[in-house]
């Protein structure tokens, strides 16, 4: 897979590539991460990549030019799957978008900032928009690396236990259940008797209970 991420920011964009799981995925080859610097692309004198609002009104708004041109200079070069706009006013993210975009070959991730971009961007280039809560951010590129990483360990190879990412929180529908590691007893606080019985089917069984618990209190929302 290959994503290029469209930012005034391209800074703001480097730690969270750079370790842990999305660092080995670009090392193995099964993600290319290409950030872009909107602002390399402005024809303007000052490289000016903002503007006032028709109409008035507090806030600049990021001009055509610059994103028309760095897209239409991507789509010259491969087919992309999806334009992505990270907005507050998008869809709200969801683990079924993730499992969706992790099975396309190449996606655009374009940030916005200030008041966000002309509508012509959204109603000529863009294909999706997603916004990862019902808050305000201060720009794009937070989001655009939470939808990174959430579409990226979905890759074949990048987990090392192929399993993993099928028993994440809301793969089933559930949230995960608790899980514990050693020591046996901490405090008086036991591990549940069960997970040290050995038997699988029990062990199996009680992990299910407990996700439907757990989604039943924290996100009925789910078992809708
Ligand atoms: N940009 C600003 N706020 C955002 C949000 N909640 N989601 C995605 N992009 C954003």
């Amino acid at each position: 897979m290959r994503i290029d991420i469209l930012t005034l920011l391209p800074q703001l964009l480097q730690s969270p590539f750079s370790d842990s799981i999305l660092k080995r995925a670009q090392e193995k080859g099964c993600v290319e991460i290409h950030v872009h610097n909107i602002r390399d692309y402005s024809t303007h004198r000052q490289k000016s990549v903002d503007d006032y609002q028709y109409g008035g009104g507090a806030g600049m708004v990021m001009t055509i030019q610059p994103i028309a041109d760095c897209i239409n200079k991507l789509k010259s070069e491969r087919d992309y799957d999806e334009v992505i706009y990270m907005t507050p006013d998008g869809v709200i993210l969801e683990q079924s978008h993730c499992n969706t975009l992790s099975l396309a070959k190449n996606l655009i991730i374009l940030c916005g900032h200030y008041k966000g971009v002309d509508q012509r961007i959204r109603d000529l280039f863009v294909t999706r928009e997603i916004s990862i809560g019902s808050y305000v951010l201060s720009g794009g590129e937070l989001g655009a690396a939470v939808l990174t990483d959430a579409i990226v360990r979905l890759l074949p190879g990048v987990l090392n236990d192929e399993t993993s990412a099928l028993t994440d929180s809301f793969q089933d529908g559930l949230l995960a259940p608790p899980v514990y590691t050693r020591p046996e007893e901490y405090e008086g606080h036991k591990v549940p008797e069960i997970l040290l019985s050995g038997h699988s089917t029990k062990i199996e069984e009680w992990r299910y209970e407990q996700s439907v618990q757990r989604t039943k209190e924290r996100r009925p929302d789910l078992l809708d």
